[in-house]
């Protein structure tokens, strides 16, 4: 089974762009999976304890578990409306997931992979942990992207995380821990470098906070909000499951196939605490996830950020644009582990050109002109004029780049070869002129098979697109007539989809243009 897993928003406000754009990306590459033929289980949730709820929940003067369920919701409508799907949905109240954090912590404590000591230092309440000298900057101070620091001295437990840092070195450096894309393992091996250099706390006093997985062992401590969260993609897959729990067998999902994060929870959450705690529960290296890490989306180059009030809100840009124009411009202008803009310009213009002029264009034609010349028929594809020729392999060129790219996990490249064939299929209706072959009555089959070649293409195209525009690539199969295609396989996507003889339907445009205000 093919694992796939992001990470578990934190519902302290309303899901914004990046929370999208990740949920999307794993939506597309679960469905890519399915599109190869594969099994594939995906996990979402949402990461409900610690300070930050709190915090969200005291400025409300809301109960902080009124305020967690009320807003999960809000991020459970924006996937129902983005059309992600999910298998598994994880959610750190639920009963099922505190009762595997409690075992773990217990069997940890077990193994003499905890202890308690009392500790005064800094600590950071927005990124809710303790600071080092490490953490000031050149000015020697604190700077603000912590937030408030405050001074603290209490007691905690830890974790040995400094006993697995040698093996969590060569771990990484023997790709056992894979980190998609390869340029982000410099900056993991750098902190597996520190790693031995100290302990993780993992607990927090209840009388400073409440909201939280209380210790098994210790009860006037809670569980720190990371070592709770990062076992969902345990939890929620089954481990430690009681009898008769509904929950998927544990042995068949893990390890996960891919853990999509953003770049900022890379280290030190997911690359050291995550891969410490695993290897201390008695998982080896061969059972670490790949993780797939991915860029961030910004607005005029700023850092997105509730503070800075420039949100674009992902449930009004689906509501203005439709789902499927937003999961487009998700997926295809952000490269694969880079930072991207978003500009609801180019969101526009990427759709107009490229969906509704190009793609839209090249199917309405050709279904349009088959049905006008051609009697909506199919004619033969077996030809061997040279245009033809170069159509059919530009197609396959097109295929295995789409293929290759959607395998290293870059939805943009995979776009951009779909987009290549299209282009190739314009120009090729372009040189034939059909609208013009077609008054010469002679020259009719020979139209025939020109229009085929194109409907042929848009059969494939969207099969390729499907995981990106499940909902606009059934209406291209609903037109071709030939909704049995849907659930074609990638390797079975064999020249000839449509055979001789087949009636085409009615043309509609699939992506209508969007038409812009003009700017007052
Ligand atoms: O970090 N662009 O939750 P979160 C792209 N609860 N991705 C972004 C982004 C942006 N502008 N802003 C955030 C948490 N993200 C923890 C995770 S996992 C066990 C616990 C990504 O709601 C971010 O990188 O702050 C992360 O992968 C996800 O959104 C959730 O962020
Ligand atoms: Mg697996």
């Amino acid at each position: 089974m093919f694992y796939i897993t992001t990470a578990i928003d934190y519902p302290n406000g309303k899901p914004h762009i990046g929370h999208a754009y990740e949920k999307v990306l794993a939506d597309v590459l679960t469905r890519y999976q399915r599109f190869k033929g594969l099994d594939a289980y995906y996990l979402n949730g949402v990461d409900q304890h610690g300070q930050k709820m709190v915090k969200t929940a005291e400025a409300e003067g809301v109960n902080v578990a009124t305020v967690a369920k009320r807003n999960t919701k809000g991020f459970i409508k924006l996937w129902e409306k983005l059309d992600v799907k999910y298998d598994g949905w994880a959610e750190t109240t639920d009963d099922q997931h505190k009762a595997c954090v409690q075992a773990i912590l217990t069997d940890l404590k077990d193994k003499g992979a905890l202890y308690k000591k009392s500790y005064a230092g800094h600590y950071s309440v927005r990124q809710e942990q303790f600071l080092t000298d490490r953490d000031r900057n050149e000015a020697g101070e604190f700077g603000p992207e912590w937030g408030e620091v405050m001074e603290i001295e209490e007691e905690n437990w830890y974790f040995k995380l400094s006993e697995h840092a040698e093996w969590l070195k060569a771990t990484v450096e023997s790709d056992d821990l894979k980190i998609i894309p390869e340029f982000r393992k410099t900056e993991v091996l750098n902190a597996a470098e520190r790693a031995g250099e100290t302990d993780l706390c993992i607990s927090r006093p209840k009388d400073r906070l409440s909201w939280g997985i209380p210790l098994p062992f210790d009860p006037d401590f809670v569980t720190y909000v990371w070592f709770d969260a990062l076992i969902n993609y345990i939890s929620f897959a089954g481990y430690k499951k009681p009898e008769g729990s509904t929950l998927p067998d544990f042995d068949t999902l893990w390890p996960a196939d891919l853990q999509i994060i953003g770049k900022d929870i890379l280290v030190p959450a997911h690359a050291i605490y995550w891969p410490c705690m695993l290897h201390a529960m008695g998982f080896e290296a061969g059972e670490m996830p790949t993780l797939l890490v991915h860029g961030f989306w910004n607005i005029r180059g700023d850092k997105m950020s509730k503070s800075l009030g420039n949100i674009v809100d992902p449930d009004e840009l689906a509501d203005k644009f439709g789902a499927e124009t937003l999961r487009y411009y998700l997926c295809r202008d952000i490269r694969l582990g880079k930072d991207s803009d978003f500009d609801i310009e180019r969101l526009v213009m990427l759709f107009n050109t490229e969906l509704a002029n190009d793609l839209g264009n090249l199917l309405n034609r050709s279904i349009n002109m088959t049905k006008g010349f051609c009697n909506s028929t199919i004619s033969s594809t077996a030809t061997d004029d040279p245009e033809d020729i170069a159509l059919r392999e530009n197609l396959e060129k097109t295929t295995a780049a789409y293929r290759a790219a959607m395998d290293n996990c870059d939805l943009s490249e995979a776009l951009q070869a779909i987009n290549n064939h299209v282009t190739h299929c314009n120009g090729y209706l372009e040189r034939h002129k059909p609208w013009e072959m077609k008054k010469d009555e002679s020259k009719l089959p020979r139209v025939g098979e020109v229009l085929s070649h194109t409907a042929e293409s848009c059969a494939h195209l969207a099969l390729l697109l499907r995981p990106f525009l499940p909902a606009a690539t059934e209406k291209i199969f609903g037109q071709l007539k030939k909704e049995t295609l849907i659930d074609t396989k990638l390797d079975d996507l064999k020249w000839g989809l449509l055979e001789a003889g087949h009636q085409t339907g009615k043309p509609k445009p699939v992506f209508p243009r969007i038409q812009v205000e003009e700017k007052e």
